[in-house]
């Protein structure tokens, strides 16, 4: 075998044992969900943590498939406020602990066609590096806005910059600042929202603020 038949078989490999532990997981969950309406227990914050646990290990397992095919798209009509607002509470488990809000604001709404986990884990990417450009305390923006049949979302945050030099970079595969980043995130995310007719960029970065933008045709 040579080298990219050894690293095709074990990306294979992984992936299995990684989808045998992902169906135990969503199984639990399900398991946990049932005892907890069977019980009647009514608490929000732990049935919005098993539906967000859901949610991942469903993003999960679609990136999976990913390694046997490369146009693993299955873009279907969806909402952007309902997408747009998934998204942020996915991500709101990264703040857990920290000082740092993530402010949702979207004005209006229209369908978009999209693969919804790929749309869905391209938003939490941004919030994410978002999240790790803040130091100590700050917050995030994201504002979602349908204009001319396009759908805007603005994703901001008031951490650290990007200077000038490296804005030119943020989207090439591999380029990261972080100890342990794998600078694939933006790369990703330009790549599988080109894919799906939708775009973005970095609207600015300065001192108080750094602000990503996805724009996306509607469907009229
Ligand atoms: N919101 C942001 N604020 C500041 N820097 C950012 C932001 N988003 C991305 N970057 C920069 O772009 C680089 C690449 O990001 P990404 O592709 O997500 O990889 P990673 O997060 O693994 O480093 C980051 O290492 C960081 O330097
Ligand atoms: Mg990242």
């Amino acid at each position: 075998m040579n080298d990219t038949e050894i690293i095709k078989l074990q990306a294979r490999c992984v992936s299995h044992e990684i989808r045998n532990h992902v169906s135990i997981c969503e199984m639990y969950t399900e398991i946990l969900r049932k005892n907890l309406e069977r019980d009647g227990y009514k608490n929000p914050s732990a049935e919005n943590a098993l539906e967000c646990i859901k949610k991942s290990l469903k993003i999960i397992g679609n990136s999976l498939l990913d390694l046997k095919s490369i146009n693993n798209l299955s873009p279907q009509n969806c909402d952007f406020k309902f997408l747009v607002e998934e998204g942020v509470r996915l991500s709101q488990a990264y703040i857990l602990g920290k000082n740092i809000t993530i402010n949702c604001f979207v004005k209006n709404t229209a369908t978009i066609f999209v693969d919804d986990n790929k749309f869905l884990a391209c938003v939490v990417n941004i919030i994410k590096n978002g999240i790790e450009a803040i130091d100590a305390k700050g917050e995030i923006n994201v504002i979602g806005e349908v204009k001319n049949n396009i759908a805007h979302l603005r994703i901001s945050n008031n951490g650290k910059m990007i200077s000038k030099e490296k804005q030119r970079e943020i989207f090439e595969q591999g380029f990261t600042t972080k100890p342990t980043g794998s600078g694939l995130g933006l790369h990703i995310c330009k790549s599988n929202l080109k894919a799906q007719k939708a775009e973005l960029k970095l609207n600015k970065s300065t001192k108080s603020v750094t602000e990503f933008e996805i724009t996306i045709p509607v469907i009229v």
